[in-house]
């Protein structure tokens, strides 16, 4: 009982209810009277107070079980004026039997500190709020004395020039500076670079240009447009003295504005870097990752820390990997902005501001001008990179194990062959740390001697095998990968040249310096030489943040970032590799700890591109930064077998499609932990919808698979039957990813960016523009409420229509279903679907084409061979009007095999089936036309997707 009410409550999507409860609802103190005014019931508030984050932990009397209660508290400054920002804590309810329970909280306050903070609590029950006033206490903060910004003056501009459209800035620091954390940089140059009609450059370095920057072959920096800009979307302009700036669209509306009222315009010190800018109140908010949060960032209390930790999907935290963008939603427009940096830095979203807090680097924005999402994302991900084409393999169904029966090939057989006596869906079999011996990377465990054979079993079924290979390298004497790495003096070292050691799952171990120019040759080579004993289609790179089990000595600046502020905050050495070590280039750790992960990737990228060359290369990496996408495709992590992971799962794979790594997923039916059946049958539905769909579960825990329980069995087969049926559907979305930036797994405000009802959700999604995906997120639900975004919409299954107008509609939703919904006025290719995607994309074609309320719909088809880097495709576009469907090849270098044979028109308001088909003006013998509920089923068509086509009825 307890600890479903803290499920309900813990999901933070409450917060806005609550608020307007808080001024709605009645203040009453009736009938639980026993628990308002009661002085005694919070008791031992400890807190901890770090730089600017408040947590701390709180005992609580019991309440009744018909009410939700939740504490709040509000902060209060004595240098920047944020009195009365109040953060919902966070809690935990530990002992259901006691009359006390545990709580704690954990929140950002002002920059610069607090003085104090009041602690009250509020009971809700059914509509009615109840504060607890009586029992609200002050508590000053005696060991976060706030730290004086009256120094902190900004720089003076004392020279400008232009030379071929970029603007140079000289500045010079006013006055002496503030020294806030370190010795504040003198001399800085400022050059604004207009990139494209959209994009521009904004970065502010030391003029003698020794501090650390991002070579642009590890982190890609664009090139700016040849041509001459002519009409610009944006404005800069700037102040001199001191220096600010601000980034408008031409319409005068600023989106970037570093002159905050009350707030150091610019700090650019050794070790720590300050700017700001004012953003809208209740701004919408998108991006900065790793993240498990809501998917629109809550604009008042927003601490995200940039900083990659092997931490799983725990809110409020940083996590394995590094995006320093965001996009801001206003008015229908998007914008974005990106800060090319590597180094630790928080980022905090407060009340009508941003601040970034950043310990080293140089501050590099981008800012690009949107304005739909679409252009958006278009124009980060050409400065970052596109997204890497995947595999079609790598869209079917992955089935992956930590440990439990997947510790001997016969392990692994016996569920693939359940999986496949059950009738589902699979494509790739995955090999964690187990097939490994002594867990030494590029190794075979006794129990896998015969792993080879049976991959070479796999493939002959045209199944595929992904295993994993983590980056810490034993230290085992004769052990190959280490003593080849020593030979080429690739691993990481101490400032002195000694190595620097560690320890993961082999015991201690090394890791590469992938800055060192033989890392690549070392990598590739023993992957090559893996492959031999392993022929694996793809590769799993974890661990990579990099993790490691012992925190190192090294150094820590003054400025401590939020790292692993959840769970306490820690410092940067904390579990991964000193920041003291030394790259190749001379380079510290402190500044690339970011890059590990990505840099990891792209060697990995480049070692299969070699293993194949022309074939695309499939990377799953934990750990990213900006540009990954380019190289690599993600899952989250290791996330928890509960309810609140399954909805979190939803804004990580968004915001992933904003940072240009599309091909995304969690692990289905949670990682660690038990699962239930209801909760895996739940996360079959959503997982199914994932671009990237893996079931995965942690060693020392019960088997989770699909065919376990016969409800779970069922959904599977029922979602991954859409999922396969839709493949040339979602290729065609990854294919347009590609080669555009394009979002895959969207946010539904991606589509309608002007209806602002859009905004706040993230527990919907579609896929491309076309299936809208309502999945049910809560235990013990058997209906679910979705919203329905402008158009007609047509449910998947009945075919019918659910909904003509936007609004927020209840559907059923029993344990074997989940609703899928078609937006009219797209055409979805589809085929028959088969067991793996290899048969189904043998099978013959077949058009969903769902009208609109004009009659129209219209949709395409891409197909190539699956695998080639530049293939010979073809490329084809469907339009209907009236009773003429087009089908016009656009690019015909691909000979697709199976033909088009079946047209579904959704909404078809006539009263009677056509009575003949025609194509191309001819009647079609053997095609037959059936009408049922407004659903026109045309069949017995044999069309070759060759060539162009009219199909007509009449
Ligand atoms: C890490 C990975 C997880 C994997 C495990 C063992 O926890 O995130 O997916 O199963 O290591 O390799």
């Amino acid at each position: 009982m307890w600890f479903t009410r803290q499920l309900t409550v813990r999901t933070g999507r409450t917060t806005i209810p609550l608020l307007m409860l808080l001024f709605l609802g009645c203040f009453c103190t009736q009938s639980h009277g026993q628990y308002v005014d009661d002085p005694s019931a919070i008791v031992n508030v400890t807190y901890t107070y770090e730089n600017y984050v408040l947590s701390g932990s709180m005992m609580l009397k019991s309440f009744p079980d018909n009410m939700n209660a939740y504490i709040y508290y509000q902060t209060y400054d004595g240098v920047w004026n944020l009195t009365g920002t109040t953060i919902t804590a966070h809690w935990q309810w530990e002992n259901a039997d006691v009359t006390y329970g545990n709580w704690s909280f954990s929140g950002a306050v002002s920059p610069y500190g607090i003085s104090k903070f009041y602690v009250y609590l509020q009971l809700v029950e059914s509509g009615a709020t109840y504060i607890d006033d009586n029992n609200g206490q002050y508590y000053f903060v005696n060991n976060g004395a706030p730290r004086s910004t009256k120094n902190c003056t900004g720089y003076n501009v004392v020279h400008t020039s232009v030379a071929n459209g970029v603007t140079n800035l000289n500045l010079t620091l006013n006055g002496n500076g503030c020294a806030l954390y370190s010795p504040d940089v003198k001399y800085l140059t400022v050059s604004i670079t207009p990139y494209t009609a959209e994009v521009v450059r904004i970065k502010i370095a030391d003029t003698g240009n020794t501090r650390w920057q991002l070579p642009a072959d590890v982190v890609a920096e664009g090139t700016p447009s040849s041509e001459t800009i002519k009409t610009k979307s944006y404005t800069v302009s700037y102040t001199n003295s001191p220096f600010t700036f601000k980034v408008a669209r031409p319409s005068g509306e600023v989106l970037f504005d570093t002159s905050v009222s009350g707030l150091p315009s610019l700090i650019f010190e050794e070790e720590y870097l300050e700017i700001s800018s004012v953003l809208p109140d209740n701004a919408n908010i998108y991006g900065l990752g790793d993240m498990a949060d809501s998917f629109r960032r809550p604009p008042d209390t927003t601490l995200q820390t940039l900083w990659n930790l092997d931490q799983g999907t725990t809110r409020k935290n940083n996590a394995y990997g590094s995006h320093p963008v965001y996009y801001e939603l206003r008015d229908g427009l998007v914008h974005g902005v990106f800060l090319r940096n590597s180094n630790g830095m928080d980022i905090a979203l407060v009340a009508g501001q941003i601040t970034y807090r950043v310990i080293g680097g140089v501050l590099d924005f981008y800012f690009f001008l949107g304005s739909t999402p679409a252009a958006a994302v278009e124009q980060y991900t050409s400065i970052i990179g596109k997204p890497a084409f995947v595999p079609r393999w790598t869209l079917g169904f992955h089935q992956c194990r930590y440990g439990g029966t997947w510790v001997s090939t016969q392990g692994i057989k016996a569920t693939v062959d359940s999986l496949q006596q059950a009738g589902l869906y699979l494509d790739t079999v995955w090999a964690d740390i187990n097939y490994m011996n002594a867990y030494e990377d590029f190794t075979l465990g006794s129990n896998f001697s015969d792993w080879n054979a049976y991959v070479a079993t796999l493939h002959q079924e045209h199944l595929y095998h992904v295993p994993i290979v983590d980056p810490g390298i034993a230290i085992t004497n004769g052990y190959g990968p280490y003593q080849d790495g020593l030979s080429s003096d690739v691993f990481l070292k101490w400032p002195n040249g000694s190595l620097f050691f560690g320890q993961v799952w082999p015991g201690v171990t090394v890791w590469a310096d992938w800055f060192h120019p033989q890392a690549g040759n070392w990598w590739t080579n023993e992957i090559e030489k893996f492959h031999q004993i392993d022929s694996f289609d793809g590769l799993w790179i974890d661990m990579n943040e990099a993790s490691n089990f012992v925190t190192p000595p090294g150094y820590e600046p003054a400025y401590q970032i939020n790292n692993d502020g959840a769970w306490g905050v820690t410092g940067i050495n904390t579990r991964t590799l000193s920041t003291n070590l030394t790259h190749y280039s001379g380079v510290t750790e402190y500044n690339v700890h970011n890059l590990f992960g990505h840099y990891e990737a792209i060697h990995t990228h480049n070692a299969l591109s070699a293993l194949n060359p022309g074939n695309r290369t499939f990377v799953l990496s934990r750990s990213t930064f900006a540009g990954s996408g380019h190289v690599a495709q993600k899952w989250n992590g290791d996330n928890a077998a509960t309810w609140d992971d399954l909805y979190l799962s939803i804004p990580q794979v968004m915001s992933n499609q904003l940072f240009g790594i599309p091909m995304v997923g969690s692990d289905i039916c949670g990682f660690n932990g038990e699962t239930t059946e209801e909760l895996c049958n739940r996360w079959a539905q959503l997982g199914a919808f994932y671009p990237f769909s893996r079931h995965h579960h942690s060693t020392g825990m019960n088997d989770s698979f699909f065919f376990l329980w016969e409800s779970v069995t069922e959904s599977a087969l029922n979602a991954y039957t859409i999922r396969y049926t839709l493949l040339p559907y979602l290729y065609g979305l990854m294919q347009q990813a590609s080669s555009t930036g394009n979002a895959v797994f969207r946010p539904l405000w991606y589509d309608n960016p002007s209806d602002t009802t859009t905004y706040g959700i993230d527990t919907q999604f579609t896929l491309g523009n076309g299936i809208l995906v309502t999945p049910v997120l809560t235990e013990g639900a058997t209906s679910v409420t979705g919203y329905f975004p402008d158009g007609v919409w047509y449910d998947w299954y009945t075919r019918g229509v659910e909904s003509t107008s936007p609004g927020y509609r209840t559907l059923d939703a029993n344990l074997t279903h989940v609703n899928v919904h078609i937006k009219g006025g797209v055409i979805l290719p589809a085929q028959y679907p088969a067991k793996t995607t290899y048969s189904t994309t043998q099978n013959p074609y077949f058009l969903i084409a769902a009208l609109d309320s004009n009659g129209m719909s219209s949709g395409g088809l891409y197909v190539d061979d699956g695998v080639s880097v530049n293939p010979a495709y073809t490329q084809l576009t469907f339009a209907l009007s009236g009773s003429t469907l087009t089908i016009r090849v656009s690019q015909n270098f691909f000979y697709i095999g199976p033909k088009l044979n079946s047209v579904q028109v959704l909404g078809f308001n006539s009263p009677s089936a056509p009575s003949t088909i025609y194509l191309n003006g001819r009647p079609l013998k053997g095609a037959k036309a059936t009408l049922s509920q407004q659903v026109l089923n045309i069949t017995g068509l044999s069309i070759s997707l060759n060539s162009n086509n009219v199909l007509q009825w009449k």
